[in-house]
């Protein structure tokens, strides 16, 4: 039984890079990936948080090491490629989870505040694809997991500038499946729901709206990042090889209730 899970699911001898894997959802998606097998690697800014998770990791046996980069800076990016396979090898499995949320009302929206949402939630994960998603097309193997949200596929509450980035995260994992899919590489969208976690403390903080959410979920609850670690293990791994260029949410039934 265990021989036949280690086949569908086991990420022994990969190598995943984690942006975002500091905090959130990226911690819960590394620390998942890790205790399947695999090494980790974990960018962020940050670099205190950044030794905490890696810490963390460590605690569950899991090899990782984090790299800080401003994903939003083009000099940085470049360091991030070259500085990423230089610690376990070559990145087999790249999960662009780190986002900012620049969420004011549209007619309040600087270019600024565009700029910085196209280039941290969209432009960033186009490039770490495009320099990681040939190498593994030319191994033949390797999995992108992209992290949209209900801004993917409908508005929802001043989606503004990361509406738009969240879109065409969709619209960049088709683009990655139909280039490198015939060459074993798969790449898809998680979609999450409202997930606690400091990116929407905000909306947490106004009275009543956590409530209000979960109620909208047919779950009755808002989600935890370890809600995403089986559904991310899935995607990283061998089960999911006929399944790319997807959008695939996970939100307790929140996008079609
Ligand atoms: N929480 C939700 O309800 C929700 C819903 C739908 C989708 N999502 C998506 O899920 C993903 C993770 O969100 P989360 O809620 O887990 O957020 P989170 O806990 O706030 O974590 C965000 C992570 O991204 C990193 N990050 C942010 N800006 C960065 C930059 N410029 N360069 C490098 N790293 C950067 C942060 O570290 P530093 O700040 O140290 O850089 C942190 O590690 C995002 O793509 C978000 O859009 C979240």
């Amino acid at each position: 039984m265990s021989r036949y899970l280690d086949g569908m699911f086991s990420l022994t001898g990969k190598t995943a890079l984690v942006t975002g894997g500091s905090s959130g959802i990226g911690y819960a998606i590394a620390e998942a990936l890790g205790r399947a097998g695999a090494r980790i690697i974990i960018v962020a800014r940050r670099h205190p948080e950044l030794a905490t998770a890696t810490a963390a990791l460590h605690t569950h046996g899991v090899d990782a090491t984090p790299i800080s980069a401003d994903l939003g800076d083009r000099d940085a990016l470049t360091r991030l490629c070259e500085e990423a396979p230089t610690h376990y090898g070559d990145i087999d499995i790249l999960v662009n989870d780190a986002a900012n949320n620049i969420r004011r009302p549209m007619n309040d929206l600087t270019i600024h505040d565009y700029e910085q949402t196209i280039a941290v939630n969209l432009t960033a994960p186009y490039l770490l694809g495009q320099h990681f998603g040939p190498r593994m097309a030319q191994r033949g193997w390797g999995r992108i997991i992209n992290i949209g949200s209900q801004q993917s596929i409908s508005a929802f509450g001043d989606s503004g500038a990361y509406g738009i980035a969240k879109a065409a995260l969709a619209g960049l994992t088709r683009s990655q499946a139909e280039a490198w899919s015939p060459h074993g590489v798969c790449a898809n969208t998680l979609l999450p729901g409202f997930v606690l976690t400091p990116l929407t403390a905000a909306a947490q903080a106004v009275p009543g709206r956590t409530e209000q959410l979960a109620a909208r979920s047919m779950t009755g609850r808002n989600a935890l990042p370890a809600d995403y670690a089986g559904a991310a293990v899935f995607l990283a791994g061998p089960a999911s090889a006929y399944l790319t260029g997807q959008a695939i949410c996970v939100d307790g039934g929140f996008s079609v209730h």
